[in-house]
């Protein structure tokens, strides 16, 4: 057990509704379901003027903040008010396999006008999110990402909760949706957006109390683009990625790169009043471009980030890397383009570019018995395996797994403390994580460049 650090002891309670996040929040264990309504929205996004054929999960428009506890059940009501077929995946949250929101592999899609109940309890407290699993180059990009905050069992010292979800829109001059993919950027990196964003707002300022130690929990839900992040203006050590905590607070990197589906958890130490911590981001071309401003507001609380002690581990074991069993995934290049027939389900798109071990993922659509799903790999429940992760391409692929949590390794196999949903690997790198097989179920794996996912870079692994 680290020491418990004085400071905590002492310090002010939470005050994650009080304080002016940018976000309405809902949710919280017995207050009751929490309702979604997938949907069409407008906003004005630019402010200057509505932009057209969003999609929000509330008539409002941004998405509100889904509050949870850890080890208390929830219940999300989701009504489907597109036209279209959708589910909601809860990315990051170890799940039951039934709740995980994958069409046709572990749901019926929720068809336009019907409602559908998702029920779980979430084991791991953190930073989470969630998206539509179908058609996610439309949905995904015209608005359906929120963020989940799963409060911890304890309650936190901060003086502040700030969740910021970081993220493009592909809009045109007029702040108008423009095309949403290009298919020769689907071969390569990606197609980027145009405006970025974080809560929905352009270069938003949000306050927290002045001297205060503040939980900044950053969330890349965008379709395309990693982030390589900074921040100016305060002192912060990083503490959870992707909702897991650190074994020790760490110094945040410089910049700090959260590709599509990761979580940064910081520890923000504000300065004085009226100044201002700038949270940045640097364009491809170089250029830096500031995302969001937090000013420090009201009378100084003389907090500190000396002696910082870390968040509570959530249950995830080690998995016994003396035992585990080896297994190899080559993310590349599809052996040919062509796209099977999958009918058109769930925004399918008809290129094949991309493979997992020569593979190219077939696509979502209902089970064809002719075609049956064949799993990547099938692992033993309750075996722990190494999966080594080659990226055989020059571009960027953020890896992500469902419902079986990865710990990273370092070199020579040795566990680095870092356990993940979503490993970026960048052009021509590989990575090696360990995981337990200790969730059963099929469990998507694939990369979160949705563009890169919908033309084969998909696949799943099945836990028997
Ligand atoms: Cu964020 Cu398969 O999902
Ligand atoms: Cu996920
Ligand atoms: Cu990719």
């Amino acid at each position: 057990m680290p020491m418990m650090n004085r400071r905590r002891l002492l310090g002010t309670a939470m005050a994650a509704g009080a304080m002016a996040t940018a976000m309405r929040a809902v949710g919280g264990g017995a207050a009751g379901p929490i309702f979604l309504t997938p949907g069409p929205v407008r906003f004005d996004l630019t402010g200057r003027g509505m932009t057209e054929g969003m999609m929000g999960f509330t008539p409002e428009g941004p998405p509100p903040v889904i509050r949870l506890r850890q080890g208390v059940p929830a219940e999300i009501l989701v009504e489907n008010r597109l036209e279209e077929i959708t589910t909601v995946h809860w990315h990051g949250m170890r799940l039951p396999v039934d709740q995980d929101g994958v069409p046709w592999l572990t749901q019926m899609p929720i068809g336009a006008g019907e409602t559908y109940r998702y029920r779980f309890t979430p084991p791991d407290a953190g930073t989470y999110w969630y998206h539509p699993h179908c058609n996610t180059l439309e949905q995904i990009a015209r608005g359906l990402a929120g963020l989940i905050v799963v409060e911890e069992a304890e309650p936190q010292a901060f003086d502040a909760d700030l969740a910021l979800q970081i993220r493009d829109f592909r809009l045109g001059g007029d702040g108008q949706f423009i095309e949403l993919y290009k298919p020769r950027n689907m071969a390569r990196g990606g197609t980027l957006g145009t405006v970025s964003t974080v809560n929905w707002r352009v270069a938003p300022v949000l306050a927290a109390p002045a001297g205060g130690l503040v939980r900044l929990r950053l969330a890349v839900t965008d379709v395309t683009r990693v982030y390589e992040l900074s921040l100016a203006g305060a002192e912060a050590a990083l503490i959870a990625l992707d909702g897991q905590p650190l074994p020790a607070p760490e110094v945040l990197p410089v910049p700090l790169v959260l590709a599509p589906g990761q979580r940064a958890d910081l520890a923000l130490l504000m300065p004085a009043e009226g100044q201002e911590v700038a949270l940045s981001f640097a364009r491809t071309s170089g250029k830096s471009e500031v995302l969001a401003t937090v000013r420090a507001t009201g009378a100084p609380l003389g907090r500190s980030l000396d002696g910082l002690a870390p968040l509570p581990p959530n249950p995830t074991p080690l998995p016994d890397l003396a035992r585990a069993e080896r297994l190899d995934f080559t993310f590349g290049w599809s052996p040919d383009g062509t796209a099977p027939d999958t009918g058109g389900f769930c925004g399918d798109v008809p290129y094949r570019f991309w493979s997992i071990n020569r593979v190219p993922y077939a696509g979502d659509a209902p089970p064809d018995p002719a075609r049956p799903g064949r799993p990547l790999a099938t692992l033993t429940r309750g075996r722990s395996y190494v999966l080594r992760m080659l990226n055989e391409t020059q571009n960027d692929h953020p890896i992500h797994l469902h419902g079986l949590a990865m710990h990273l390794l370092g070199p020579e196999g040795r566990p680095t403390g870092r356990v993940q949903d979503t490993v970026l690997l960048r052009s021509h790198e590989s990575a090696e994580v360990a995981v337990l097989a200790d969730n059963p179920g099929d469990w998507v794996f694939h990369c979160h460049v949705i563009e890169h996912q919908k033309s084969g870079l998909a696949g799943f692994i099945r836990v028997a």
